[in-house]
């Protein structure tokens, strides 16, 4: 008996392997190797296969906060003449090393790169700027009206380490425009972002400097590494680098000690031509006139290289409570529901004016300038603000729609349909067949009304309309289900 079992094993897990010989097993601590655990070994269950580190699903309980950003995106898009486009995630990986910089942390540590199968070095994008770059030169977007207005919304890739709003995948709200310098752009930039974030229901301060020229930038740097030679020894072993191989990126550190060296370093604001200075305090001015709260930052200095002029980040006006550097396991529970934060020190979203970056990349001179908002924070946030009271208020507004019997459910199959041509969703089970059953499921939904059809209905030609609160039903004509319901709905 023994031996027969054993045999049994070995057949069943040469036949795996023989089905799925390209499968990729992630290495998961703890979870015993495929092929070791039978995949349909008898009597036993099969391994879950994990999420990547760094990844996350988005729930359906979290889709009605994510409906709600892509809305709410698409809608100021529009109100400011963004036209919608998307770029692959998949591009050469020299475009972003070339464009993002290669002292940066983006390229140096976080671009997923790797072989595609013709030998062509690939990259997932880290950031949509860069594509949009590209596909403006490679499409002759310059021979269009300027400036080109485009908006895009979707999943990034950076393998950085996944702590409190940090993760491998993420997803931006990204607008561009190319083709033009003003500083009212610039001011028009920082409105798009603000306003999206507001209309939201988000309280936030925007943070804005200016890091000039390429030229203005050079004369800094000499100053600033003169400067941080002298404090060399305070720094972090990644900025002691930085200081040789990218010196304002010592700006952007978060390590504490760095941060007291950046306190009294010299201000790039300081090293700004006339011309560039002049062009600042215009988009300082048009957001006085839009009553944009904003912050005058010495250090802001982006993490990504191909900045000019104008640069910008917003932050929540909340208290985060989340250390950055706490990690936090793939797909943490605590973070889903948003009780982590989002990081104590993390930008909701950033961008700035880019005017060499066209160019850099072998189109013609082209200004441009964007922004990106990083929407897991943004969702993090909205899934702590939203009031019982809200939700309340969504609630109420629920029709459920409760049948008994085939013929009832197959009618109310087309009630549904009716409704729905009309622009009015209702909510149903129609897998189940017991009323007390349904009924439940409507109190649990928090439903006001509930509509309920069984075989007499079907065969009078009528529905009951039941009052959720008062237990009050009413009998009404089924042709006159469409103008109940909007009834209903006026009044809840
Ligand atoms: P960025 O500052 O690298 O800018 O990213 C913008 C936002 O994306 C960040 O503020 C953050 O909210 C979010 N984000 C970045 N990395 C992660 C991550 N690992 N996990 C979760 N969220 C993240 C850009 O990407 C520029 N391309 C913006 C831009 C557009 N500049 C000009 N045009």
């Amino acid at each position: 008996m023994k031996k027969s079992k054993t045999a049994g094993k070995k057949i069943v897990s040469k036949k795996i392997k023989k089905a799925r010989p390209t499968e990729v097993v992630p290495p998961n601590k703890g979870i015993a190797p495929a092929g070791d655990v039978g995949l349909a070994e008898a009597g036993k269950r099969t391994r879950t296969v994990p999420l990547l580190r760094g990844m996350k699903d988005i729930l359906p309980r979290e889709g009605a906060v994510w409906l709600r950003m892509h809305e709410t995106a698409a809608r100021i898009a529009q109100a400011y003449g963004f036209s919608y486009m998307e770029t692959p995630v998949l591009e050469e990986a020299a475009l972003f090393i070339r464009s993002i910089g290669r002292g940066t942390d983006v390229v140096e540590k976080e671009m997923y790169v790797f072989e595609d199968r013709d030998s062509t070095k690939v990259g997932l994008r880290p950031e949509f700027t860069a594509g949009v770059a590209r596909s403006y030169i490679g499409h002759g977007l310059h021979t269009m009206p300027q400036p080109v207005r485009a908006w895009l919304y979707g999943p990034l890739f950076r393998h950085d380490r996944p702590q409190a709003g940090r993760f491998r995948e993420f997803h931006q709200f990204n607008c561009e425009i190319l083709g033009e310098r003003d500083p009212i752009l610039d001011a028009e930039m920082i409105t798009v972002a603000y306003n999206f974030l507001r209309d939201l229901g988000l309280a936030t301060r925007v943070d804005v400097n200016s890091i000039g020229t390429r030229e203005d930038r050079e004369r800094y740097i000499v100053e600033l590494v003169s400067y941080l030679r002298t404090k060399r020894s305070y720094l972090c072993e990644d900025c002691k680098r930085r200081m040789v191989k990218n010196p304002l990126r010592v700006l952007d550190c978060k390590e504490p000690a760095c941060a007291v060296v950046i306190e009294t370093a010299p201000q790039i604001i300081d090293w700004l031509s006339d011309a560039s200075k002049n062009y600042f305090m215009k988009v300082l001015e048009y957001l006085d006139e839009l009553s944009i709260p904003y912050l005058l930052r010495p250090t802001l200095v982006r993490g990504l290289d191909y900045y000019t002029d104008t640069v910008f980040e917003i932050y929540p006006e909340i208290e985060t409570t989340a250390p950055a550097a706490e990690e936090l396991p793939a797909s943490s529970p605590d973070e889903a529901s948003g009780a982590a934060a989002i990081g104590a020190q993390s930008a909701l979203g950033g961008g700035g004016r880019y005017d060499l970056l066209v160019e850099q990349i072998g189109g013609r001179p082209t200004p441009a300038c964007g922004f990106a908002i990083g929407l897991e924070r943004v969702a993090t946030l909205l899934k702590r603000d939203t009031s019982p009271k809200e939700k309340e208020g969504a609630q109420t507004r629920k029709i459920y729609l409760a049948q008994l019997g085939e013929q009832a459910r197959r009618r109310a199959l087309c009630i549904v349909e009716d409704l729905r041509r009309s622009g009015i969703f209702i909510t149903h089970d129609l897998s189940k067949s017991s009323l007390k059953t349904q009924l439940e499921l409507a109190n649990k939904n928090g439903s006001s009304h509930t509509l309920i059809i069984g075989q007499k209905e079907v065969q009078d030609g009528t529905i009951i309309v039941r009052d959720m609160e008062s237990g009050i039903q009413e009998i009404i004509d089924q042709r006159k289900v469409l103008s109940e319901v909007e009834k209903i709905l006026k009044t809840v």
